[in-house]
């Protein structure tokens, strides 16, 4: 309605490549979509931490009501939300997060429990005997350490399993093959790799086959959005981290609406392999289809509040004649 303020919303991401990405993209847009008072704009930090300072800088200056950021690496990042949460900009942390309190809410994946959670199927897939390589995120980023946290934690509980190598990814499919060529060639008794994302996982998978060890290494990854990747068994398994972005906005509507909001919002995970794999599949392409009934649904909603504006229009100058 005409009647209600423009409130905007800034909102940094790290980076915009890849489905995980994406998909958070999309959540914000589909929630948002139900609030025309609202403006998105987003920023693209291209994984780099410079940029991303700077472009929370610019969106503050070009005027906010809120800030989502999710962080390429938290410490980098952390002065140019500090300055904006400073100037009484409530802060919305997504996914990541920075190396302060200065936020106003997290939402997000709990990365701890993701990594627990990838020890404990590790374990069961190799009977609680083997050795592993870790393929880790950027070093910088909140989700990197969590899940490494988690997984050592886990691991814990099994003395039989063993940690070989610990693989810098940095969240790059291209800059981690050759590293993790050469740990997989430096320790050829690794049965399983738990990579810290899907994507990188995928490019592992490549690697594991050019040395001819499909059949004896496994790869589980994390993200759970393209379920092919479990389907055709490329990975063993992945745990799903939600994107959030659906989340992120209706958290954000609370604090600039003043309703009562939850500070930390960690969404659970969930092992997806084959055992589920294609009952996931399902469940989202069910959840594709109702997205899409409501877009036509609003689409129309918009084509007869245009019909009645426009009606408005003609009565009010047939009263005035
Ligand atoms: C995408 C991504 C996801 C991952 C998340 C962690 O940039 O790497 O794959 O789950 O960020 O922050």
């Amino acid at each position: 309605p005409a009647d209600q303020p423009t409130l905007r919303i800034g909102f940094s991401q790290c980076s915009t490549t890849g489905p995980w990405r994406q998909a958070v993209l999309a959540g914000m847009e589909r929630e948002l979509s139900f609030h025309p008072e609202v403006k998105l704009r987003m920023l693209d930090a291209h994984d780099n931490s410079q940029a991303q300072q700077q472009q929370i800088r610019e969106l503050v200056r070009g005027g906010i009501d809120l800030l989502i950021v999710s962080p390429y690496e938290a410490g980098p990042v952390t002065p140019a939300v500090e300055e904006a949460y400073a100037q009484g900009i409530p802060v919305v942390l997504l996914d990541r997060r920075i190396t302060s309190q200065q936020y106003t809410a997290y939402v997000g994946g709990d990365n701890l429990e993701v990594g627990q959670t990838a020890a404990r199927y590790t374990a069961r897939l190799l009977k609680e005997q083997g050795s592993i390589i870790e393929l880790l995120g950027a070093r910088g980023s909140s989700a990197t350490a969590g899940r490494h946290e988690g997984f050592t934690q886990g691991l814990k509980a099994f003395p039989g399993l063993r940690v070989a190598a610990l693989v810098k990814g940095e969240w790059n499919p291209t800059t981690l093959q050759p590293k993790l060529l050469a740990a997989l060639k430096a320790h050829p008794e690794v049965s399983l790799i738990f990579s810290h994302n899907d994507n990188m996982g995928r490019a592992a998978a490549e690697v594991v086959r050019q040395l001819g060890r499909t059949s004896t290494v496994r790869i589980i990854g994390v993200d759970g959005l393209d379920l092919n990747l479990v389907r055709q068994r490329v990975l063993s398994a992945s745990l799903l981290y939600s994107p959030a972005g659906q989340d992120a906005i209706r958290t954000a509507l609370k604090i600039l609406h003043k309703q009562p909001y939850q500070r930390e919002n960690k969404l659970s995970t969930v092992v997806i392999d084959s055992t589920n794999v294609l009952m996931m599949m399902q469940q989202s392409d069910k959840i594709l289809a109702q997205q899409q009934d409501i877009e036509l649904q609003q689409g129309l909603l918009h084509r007869l509040q245009a019909t009645y504006a426009s009606q408005q229009t003609v009565l009010n100058g047939l009263l005035a004649a």
